[in-house]
């Protein structure tokens, strides 16, 4: 059977997403689970946005609006850009696929990070493309090291800022000299899906670049606007590409209600604000728990931290399960002693942190 499988498919491997809640349920047979896994947002749908859901409910008889026409006008205002510098995708996963489907010629490779976002070396891969995974400096790109691995075959390169797992930066003077060093023929990718949770002075400004610089910036609705499960994203780049990838995307991949929550979401800025100082206070207050603890953490600009544990990181994060808290081991990157959570409501933090010490104090 195997034989009539493409012949590379053993190099992929397969995304591992963070376990939902009633899976959880089941499995452990507990009711009460919290999940501090996906960087999902706490406070869950935007009150505007459900509306907006309700509202469209009769319309999904029909194809949803392939061009996204009153979305895109709503960010592009927002953005102080043109329509024509935005694509919508699928989440921002899909449009991923669509960079690497638009711009890699047979044989061209990609170039990102090890411990990144994994989509980018799945996603390559799936399409029959080649990845080079550059190891990260104290727990940050090393920008030089990626630069000095470009080649003749790099057409794409792959930069998550804030990064997903550690929660660490690309500051604007990095990132600026970067974009110069970089030959002209070569792509760079700029995943801003945190981009909300930042509170740093020097975070790069992309989007003023993108009409310059061969440079596309990728935001999301997953994170801080709450829509993960409805799945959209963008990608935001000078009209030359944004119209190539026009042509790549499926004529459909945005559906209506998708469509018309992140049109409400992106005019509620009281549910943003909130989200926003939430994640921002409730980092803080799990540095100073940590601490307390004697916990080594990667100071984060995301709605997650890394953390250092003493015991084997699955081996807790089973622990956590069994006690109804879902957050993720990091052994897909190599990474035993590291483990991640996702900043929660107040109380789902007060509850991870409580369980946490207890199943530490057990191990001793
Ligand atoms: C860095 C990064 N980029 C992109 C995504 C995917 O986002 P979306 O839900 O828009 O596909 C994630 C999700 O975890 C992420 O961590």
């Amino acid at each position: 059977m195997k034989e009539i499988l493409r012949k590379d498919i053993d190099r992929i491997n397969a995304y591992v997403p963070g376990k939902p809640i009633d899976l959880v349920q089941r499995e452990m047979g507990i009711k009460k689970v919290i999940k501090l896994a996906s960087n999902e947002n706490p406070f869950g749908v935007s009150p505007k946005a459900k509306k907006a859901i309700q509202k469209s409910l009769n319309e999904v008889f029909r194809y949803p609006d392939g061009s996204c026409y009153y979305l895109k006008n709503t960010l592009a205002k927002k953005l102080r850009l043109s329509p024509d510098n935005i694509l919508f995708g699928n989440g921002s996963d899909e449009i991923i696929d669509i960079i690497i489907k638009t711009f890699l010629n047979a044989g061209e490779e990609v170039l990102t990070s090890q411990t990144t976002f994994v989509e980018y070396e799945i996603i390559a891969k799936a399409n029959g493309f080649r990845e080079n995974c550059i190891p990260l400096k104290n727990f940050r790109y090393d920008l030089d090291a990626i630069k000095n691995n470009i080649n003749e075959k790099t057409k794409v390169i792959f930069i998550a800022n804030p990064n997903n797992p550690t929660g660490t930066y690309v500051n604007e003077n990095e990132l600026s000299k970067f974009i110069k060093e970089v030959p002209k023929d070569k792509l760079i990718v700029v995943d801003e899906a945190y981009w909300d949770f930042t509170d740093v002075d020097d975070f790069p400004g992309t989007i003023d670049k993108i009409n310059s610089e061969n440079l596309i910036v990728l935001r999301t609705f997953s994170k801080a606007y709450g829509l993960a499960g409805l799945r959209i994203g963008y990608a935001v780049a000078n009209s030359t590409f944004i119209k190539a990838m026009e042509k790549i995307r499926q004529p459909f991949n945005v559906n209506t209600l998708a469509q018309r929550a992140a049109q409400a979401v992106l005019n509620d800025d009281k549910f943003l604000e909130k989200t926003r100082k939430l994640i921002i206070a409730e980092r803080k207050k799990i540095y100073q728990e940590f601490k307390k603890m004697n916990i080594e953490y990667v100071p984060s600009q995301a709605n997650f931290i890394m953390f250092k544990t003493e015991m084997d990181g699955l081996a807790l994060c089973k622990q956590l399960l069994k006690k109804g808290i879902i957050i993720r081991d990091l052994k897909q990157y190599g990474l035993e002693n590291f483990v991640r959570v996702t900043i929660g409501k107040p109380w789902e933090n007060k509850l991870f942190i409580r369980t946490l010490k207890k199943i530490l104090k057990e191990e001793k």
